[in-house]
């Protein structure tokens, strides 16, 4: 074999839907060639060029961002920073940077963004990409990008109408071209459109072209803290009659955050009817949602457990990386899990081990990703976590001790250790509890 991982604790969720959040208790060797795993079990009587012994840690499928915008990453300062740190303000920025985007500099950004990426483990990614310049030089560069970063990365490109598909002129046209050119999905903003029933007319065409198309679609949808703001309910009702159950995603729904409950009643039995899956974007709408409210002042993030527990695919994703909306960040999904886990109070057990499949399994299942997960058969990409298991992970922001890429190790990192010497006697502090 080419290479086997000893001694590895396999998160619940990686090897059977049916078995979910009960830890296997036994460790197991995974055994990798020609980039693909071919077995999973105890004791595995075979050699290998090379050997990892996990001791027991946790081994994970890859991190999955199900929404991220790679064309405005690393792109914080450029031209100026956002001094009120605003999605308004963002917007506006954004505007100012595009005629001065080059490709060359979308292409290095981007792919510098792609190995902060793989250091955390992060493998597969679907990123938005704007549409509205006629140009779509951000189109041509990350298509390069994808290009590139096939031979380790997933990545995952979203024709993205940033201003409105009705509302700037000549961005339908644009994004049919964007999807020729090998976009893979269909993106929207129907919040954004003038009116309400602009709104919902963008999201009929969007999802009609789609379905023709034979594509996935992803909307930014209802991200604002209008109470009235009911795209998703189009989007459920266009998948539903269109027969595109399984492959549409809302992101963010944000406005659900503040609907009215009756009403919500309604809208997840559709939402599951219709199979359309939900990402909520943790750290970005903490921090954009709620604005104009004083005190108390809403989270504005989307109902994750209330979707989760009415049977809805619910993932979550980073969103932004020190870009015109958020200058903070470094791609790593744990984080993300971290920050949606304290604002959907997930802190139940199953709720906990559902963040974390929220950027592992439930993510992988939104883009489509093929032979996902720690099986024989699957494609051999995996991450080793200085934790035991998903929990422990998400606590700590567990170092990525290696990662795998199609068989091969693309990245190594220290365990986090310190040194201490205390009355007398040293001890190393690893943060975890050693308890028999
Ligand atoms: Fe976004």
């Amino acid at each position: 074999m080419d290479l086997i991982i000893r001694r590895a604790m396999l998160p619940p969720s990686a090897t059977s839907q049916h078995e979910q959040h009960k830890q296997h208790k036994e460790p197991v060797d995974i055994g990798i060639e020609a980039g693909r795993i071919v077995s999973v079990e105890p004791n595995l009587a075979a050699s290998a060029h090379e050997e990892i012994d996990a001791a027991g840690s946790l081994v994970t499928p890859p991190f999955v961002d199900p929404h991220f915008h790679m064309d405005a990453t690393l792109s914080y300062g450029l031209p100026r920073v956002n001094a009120s740190g605003t999605l308004l303000e963002g917007i506006a920025l954004w505007g100012e940077l595009k005629p001065d985007l080059t490709q060359e500099a979308l292409i290095e950004r981007a792919l510098q963004y792609c190995d902060w990426a793989v250091a955390r483990g992060l493998l597969a990614i679907r990123s938005h990409v704007d549409v509205c310049d006629p140009r779509l030089l951000a189109v041509e560069a990350l298509l390069e990008v994808k290009r590139r970063v096939a031979p380790y990365l997933d990545l995952q490109l979203v024709a993205f109408p940033q201003d409105g598909v009705l509302r700037s002129a000549g961005a339908f046209e644009n994004l049919k071209r964007a999807i020729a050119m090998g976009v893979d999905v269909v993106g929207g903003i129907p919040h954004f459109e003038r009116t309400m029933a602009d709104g919902a007319q963008s999201v009929r065409m969007l999802c009609e072209f789609a379905a023709e198309q034979g594509l996935r679609v992803d909307m930014h949808c209802d991200e604002s803290d209008d109470p009235m703001s009911r795209h998703i309910e189009t989007l459920a009702a266009e998948t539903h009659r269109l027969g595109l159950h399984g492959r549409v995603t809302g992101s963010h729904l944000t406005s659900m955050h503040s609907m009215d409950n009756y009403y919500v009643s309604k809208l997840l039995p559709l939402m599951r009817e219709s199979g359309v899956a939900a990402i909520a974007n943790p750290l970005i709408n903490i921090t954009l949602q709620g604005r104009s409210d004083t005190y108390p002042k809403r989270r504005g993030m989307t109902r994750v457990p209330e979707m989760m527990a009415a049977g809805i695919n619910v993932a979550f994703g980073h969103d932004c990386v020190m870009d015109p909306w958020y200058s903070l960040g470094s791609g790593d999904m744990l984080e993300v899990a971290h920050m949606g886990l304290h604002v959907a109070q997930m802190t139940g057990v199953d709720a906990m081990h559902a963040c974390f499949d929220a950027v592992t399994v439930n993510a992988a299942r939104i883009l489509g990703l093929e032979g996902y997960g720690i099986a024989p058969g699957c494609v051999a990409n995996l991450v080793l976590l200085d934790a035991r298991d998903p929990v422990e992970a998400i606590r700590l922001r567990a170092a990525r001790l290696a990662v795998v890429s199609r068989g091969k190790v693309v990245s190594r990192a220290p365990a986090a250790r310190a040194a201490l010497s205390l009355e007398g006697r040293p001890a190393e502090v690893d943060f975890k509890l050693h308890r028999g």
